[in-house]
């Protein structure tokens, strides 16, 4: 018997009274699982938690978001980040009200073929929202393993998932797979920590494990490739009670939110005087972190006595401004308005 098929015991008594009181898991339907599960990509639980109530007040169900317009689904979504995963996600509606009327499709190949479905998303809403035997392997899942093993196989090498993905497979406990996944999920979370910070003591699995001296070498990793640093110049153009904002591209980074205009480099004030006529007051610095770029936002707010003749800009109210989609990168300029 594989270490693997032995855990599976220990770890549904452990869940049983270990779990996380989660709201996705009071009420586990398909729908609540994809929109979590949505959340989670790049999100950490705590910070989920608020957003998933929030959006689920306003859009109950799939066809409620099919129905809505992007803009304020986006705003729901607004400070989650990753704002990718929120048109992904109003794409699938669309497609699931119109093509499943409106019914998460229950089959794994179906699920993978909608926009911001991945093989995780899918199998974590067949295994929790359909109970059916599918693995949900993410990096948690693959270091709670490879532990387990004591393997130094690489935790980014594609072939290693899959072996791990069919390994898990097979001992899918019929009737237990939504346990036995969120299982793995919470001991990822809590006790089998990352970073050489696992909580051994308190591990169900403790004396299963092969790797129990070995946590501070597993996972082992490919070095990372560093971000890119970029400097951008972001302007609060005020006129009156209204400030400019403007669409961001439908493709790339923060496709379709809207913006504070914003050029790249790093302005000083005289050439920012020498581009706007008004009273222009330098801001105080930020830095926003996006998975493979850094932005170094300089700001300056303008005081306009007339609006510039720029057609791509949009004016509103500055009281207004919550009702607008606009990304924490530069959300953060908006106390300064
Ligand atoms: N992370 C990703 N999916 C999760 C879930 N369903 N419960 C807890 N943490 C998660």
């Amino acid at each position: 018997m594989s270490v693997i098929s032995k855990m599976v015991n220990p770890l549904l008594d452990w869940y049983e009274g270990e779990r996380r009181v989660l709201p996705w898991r009071e009420e586990p339907t398909p729908y609540h699982i994809w929109v979590s599960e949505i959340m989670l990509q790049q999100t950490r639980v705590e910070a989920v938690i608020d957003y998933y109530h929030r959006f689920l007040a306003r859009f109950p169900d799939v066809d409620s978001v099919a129905k809505a317009e992007l803009d304020e689904v986006l705003a729901q979504w607004q400070g989650l980040g990753y704002y990718r995963r929120c048109e992904m996600l109003y794409r699938t509606a669309k497609i699931i009200s119109r093509q499943y009327q409106g019914e998460i499709p229950a089959d794994f190949a179906t699920l993978l073929s909608l926009p911001g479905i991945g093989r995780y998303t899918a199998a974590a809403i067949m295994s929790i929202g359909f109970q059916k035997p599918y693995a949900a392997v993410d990096g948690n899942v693959l270091r709670v393993v490879l532990r387990l093993e004591n393997s130094e196989e690489c935790i980014d090498d594609g072939s290693v998932k899959k072996r791990i993905e069919e390994a898990l497979q097979k001992v899918m406990p019929k009737g237990s797979t939504s346990a036995f996944t969120q299982a793995l999920m919470d001991l990822g979370a809590t006790v089998c920590l990352p970073n050489g910070a696992p909580k051994c003591g308190s591990c169900p699995l403790q004396e299963l494990c092969q790797g129990k001296d070995s946590a501070d070498r597993i996972p082992v990793r490919k070095a990372k490739k560093e971000r890119r640093v970029e400097k951008r110049t972001v302007f609060l153009l005020c006129c009156n009670d209204q400030v400019a904002i403007k669409k961001r591209p439908g493709k790339g980074l923060l496709a379709n939110m809207w913006e504070f205009p914003n050029r790249e480099g790093h302005l000083s004030l005289a050439a920012v005087e020498k581009c706007y006529r008004g009273s222009v007051t330098p801001l105080a610095e930020a830095r926003h972190v996006f998975t493979h770029i850094e932005w170094e936002l300089r700001g300056y707010r303008v005081e306009l006595e007339e609006k510039p003749q720029e057609a791509d800009l949009h004016w509103v109210k500055k009281a207004e401004i919550a009702s607008y989609a606009i990304p924490a990168a530069f959300s953060y300029f908006k106390k300064d308005l």
